[in-house]
């Protein structure tokens, strides 16, 4: 349904308008069968996904010389960026810092709603309004869920419709995050996900990043998924209808030592204790959803152990050394496929120059 139309039924109410089905939404979030703003995983198909990592390998290869570099720096030279990251990131803000840079954005950032008009009363709608008088991408983390699609609603209805990225988005999605998990596993694993099981562990119910993920694997044939949890913290029943009705196998358990060997990738998660509400996390003993050292002997030679980071003791640091634990590349995945999926979104990823050809 052409976009116009679609508001035209769905009126000018928001509520309305987030409450519906997600097919019916995206399309509201594309130009001319290209994503304009990037907000959910279900935006991703497998053609996409395959599409940008060929970016994101180009990318990288290209700016290894500076006369590539420099080639990309122009891309995006005549654009600003707009980072409101307002709830506590490191890697998500500067590898989207990064991305920004190595296209030639230009960026300004707000980090604590403490330092702008939001303090004078000004309402977060006018405030990420102002920020599309100056800016043409705004890149956003709000502890609001809904927040990031209600911006990107908001902005589709204006005359200067500026696009709209979601860098985590309250409990309720991170698809940046879920793009460079898959791209790490596409790099990391012969064949990529297809036909593997991964093992994801810790807090499923609040972490926004397995969530993501989980969404992602309907573009995979033959992934099987294996949550392992407390029983408090298991993946939301949203997640499990979702994979059920596209047929994605997986099982529950609280024995994490159980399916370490059956494992090609083990996706390890924090407590997210930011959310608790009367400290609930505090009581749960969660040493035996933890990887150690002794447990690299146990999981297959060629399995794969990814984290998205911040950790806490989820994963010993001992474990960092053996060549299966991928975290550190998988973070730095992270800035690359951002920058393809800017390039994208601008249209410039035709431009990008094949390694060898500048
Ligand atoms: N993985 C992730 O989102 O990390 P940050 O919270 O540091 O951005």
């Amino acid at each position: 349904m052409e976009q116009t139309a679609l508001m035209t039924e769905m009126g000018r109410d928001w509520d309305k308008f987030h409450a519906s089905d997600i097919a019916r939404k995206l399309p509201f979030f594309s130009r001319e069968n290209r994503l304009h703003d990037c907000l959910f995983s279900q935006q991703f198909d497998r053609a996409l996904l395959d599409y940008l990592f060929a970016v994101a390998d180009r990318l990288r290869a290209v700016t290894q010389n500076k006369t590539g570099a420099d080639t990309v720096s122009q891309l995006l030279a005549h654009k600003r960026a707009m980072l409101y990251f307002v709830q506590p990131s490191t890697r998500t803000f500067l590898s989207f810092l990064n991305a920004c840079h190595i296209l030639g954005l230009k960026t300004s950032e707000i980090r604590d709603t403490s330092t702008s008009s939001e303090m004078k009363g000004e309402s977060p709608e006018d405030t990420v309004r102002t920020f599309s008088s100056y800016v043409d991408l705004i890149i956003m983390r709000h502890p609001t869920p809904g927040f990031v699609e209600k911006t990107a609603w908001f902005m589709n209805r204006i005359k200067r419709p500026v696009p709209v990225i979601n860098g985590g988005s309250g409990k309720d999605q991170h698809p940046t995050q879920a793009l460079l998990d898959v791209y790490t596993l596409h790099r990391s694993l012969p064949g990529g996900p297809e036909g593997k099981t991964i093992v994801m562990v810790g807090d499923l119910k609040r972490g926004r990043t397995v969530r993501s993920l989980s969404y992602l694997m309907k573009n995979y044939r033959g992934v099987k998924l294996v949550f392992v949890s407390p029983p408090q913290l298991r993946m939301e029943a949203d997640i499990l209808e979702f994979l059920q009705r596209h047929a994605i196998p997986y099982r529950e358990t609280d024995d994490f030592a159980s399916v370490m060997p059956e494992a090609d990738a083990i996706y390890m998660t924090r407590i997210q204790d930011e959310h608790d509400q009367a400290e609930e996390s505090k009581s749960l003993d969660l040493s035996r959803f933890h990887f150690r050292a002794q447990d690299l002997k146990v999981i297959k030679p060629n399995a794969i152990i990814m984290h998205p980071l911040p950790r806490r003791h989820e994963i010993e640091p001992v474990v960092d050394d053996d060549d299966r634990a991928v975290f550190w590349r998988q973070e730095r995945n992270g800035m690359w496929i951002r920058a393809a999926l800017i390039s994208y979104i601008f249209g410039v990823d035709g431009q990008i120059p094949a390694p060898g050809k500048t």
